[in-house]
């Protein structure tokens, strides 16, 4: 048996196929119920126990070669008259598969167009930034938890460098550098050192808005973020202010709007508080505008910094802010928009 078998592999290695016809014959010789292989395994079966090692290592041996050498030359077949189906040049392409935009920046180009029709122009910082433009320059006392290694990530320490925790830190980079009147709106990244959960992310997306000069009052303030809230969120959107604090804005204040979704008669998403909230905001603290070179007499301003994916989850109701990071195509391709 152990002849045959050589024999055969020999036979095996010399066969020649150029065509689907000489496939064919190559699998009915080999490969069929009647085949070579078959009959050998039903020979194999009754072999004395002896022999069988012995010849077992070879006819494996055939088995794996006769079909590898059938499916390589069945994959160059197939491929050949797949090809074939493309030799018509009259046939209407392949459909084209869009892909759709970010939900993060569908809201995010939706808040700057929002803020540039009434004047505010766009702006950007570095996501690595130094201690005086995230914290010092923004009046954070030198104790503030927010320095703290649990929430902030460190490059390197003394002097020391990190991932900005805000876009506050560019309001300190624009005053640094332009004069007043400023109205400017700084969309970008940010990183904080959070366990990462269906509410908290180590990175996400914040916009941050400022207004400096003569005479700005938070009567221009409360004006701003209830146009900015009903462009959003539909024109009976309302808002609430509630005192706040952070230590670059005096005074500060936590924006609310009215529920969006039962229109703040009270459901389960805003605790049946009718209201919830979207941003913090303020008066740029006397400090922070002498700490850039201008004069806190002459000029007031306001400034408030929002959270991207707040916004997008009470526009779409994503309750799992994992998601917008996980890009998982079944998620993102929900999402259409026009702009
Ligand atoms: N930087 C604040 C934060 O990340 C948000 C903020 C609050 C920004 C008040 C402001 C502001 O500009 O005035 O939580």
């Amino acid at each position: 048996m152990k002849e045959t078998i050589e024999q055969l592999l020999n036979k095996v290695r010399s066969f020649t196929i150029k065509s689907a016809e000489e496939l064919e014959q190559f699998r009915s010789e080999f490969l069929s119920k009647k085949g070579k292989l078959n009959e050998l395994f039903d020979q194999f079966k009754v072999l004395p126990k002896e022999q069988k090692k012995e010849v077992g290592q070879i006819l494996n041996i055939l088995k794996i070669e006769v079909t590898e050498k059938y499916e390589q030359h069945r994959n160059l077949f197939q491929q050949e008259t797949k090809s074939l189906d493309y030799n018509d040049l009259t046939r209407p392409s392949e459909p084209i598969h869009l892909g759709s935009r970010h939900p993060i920046s569908i809201v995010r180009k939706e808040i700057i167009s929002i803020f540039q029709r009434i004047g505010f122009v766009i702006s950007e910082g570095p996501e690595i930034e130094d201690d005086w433009h995230v914290f010092t320059a923004l009046n954070f006392p030198l104790e503030h938890p927010a320095r703290d290694m649990q929430d902030t990530f460190f490059i390197r320490r003394n002097p020391d460098i990190l991932l900005r925790t805000h876009t506050s830190s560019v309001q300190i980079r624009i005053m640094e550098s332009q004069k007043p009147p400023i109205r400017i709106i700084m969309p970008g990244r940010v990183y904080r050192n959070e366990a990462i959960s269906s509410r908290a992310h180590c990175f996400f997306h914040q916009v941050e808005g400022l207004y400096i000069d003569k005479k700005v009052s938070f009567a221009d303030l409360k004006q701003t973020l209830l146009y900015f809230a009903r462009e959003m969120f539909g024109i009976h959107t309302q808002i609430r202010l509630r005192p706040s604090y952070f230590p670059f804005t005096e005074p500060s204040a936590e924006m609310d709007i009215s529920c969006n979704l039962c229109g703040g008669s009270g459901c389960a998403f805003c605790k049946y508080t009718g209201w919830v909230e979207i941003l913090g905001c303020g008066m740029v603290d006397p400090n922070v505008l002498e700490n850039c070179n201008i004069s806190s007499k002459e000029y007031t301003g306001f400034a408030f910094g929002l959270g991207i994916e707040r916004i997008t989850n009470l526009k779409y109701r994503v309750n799992d802010i994992r998601l917008f990071s996980e890009n998982d195509i079944r998620f993102l391709k929900q999402f259409t928009s026009a702009i």
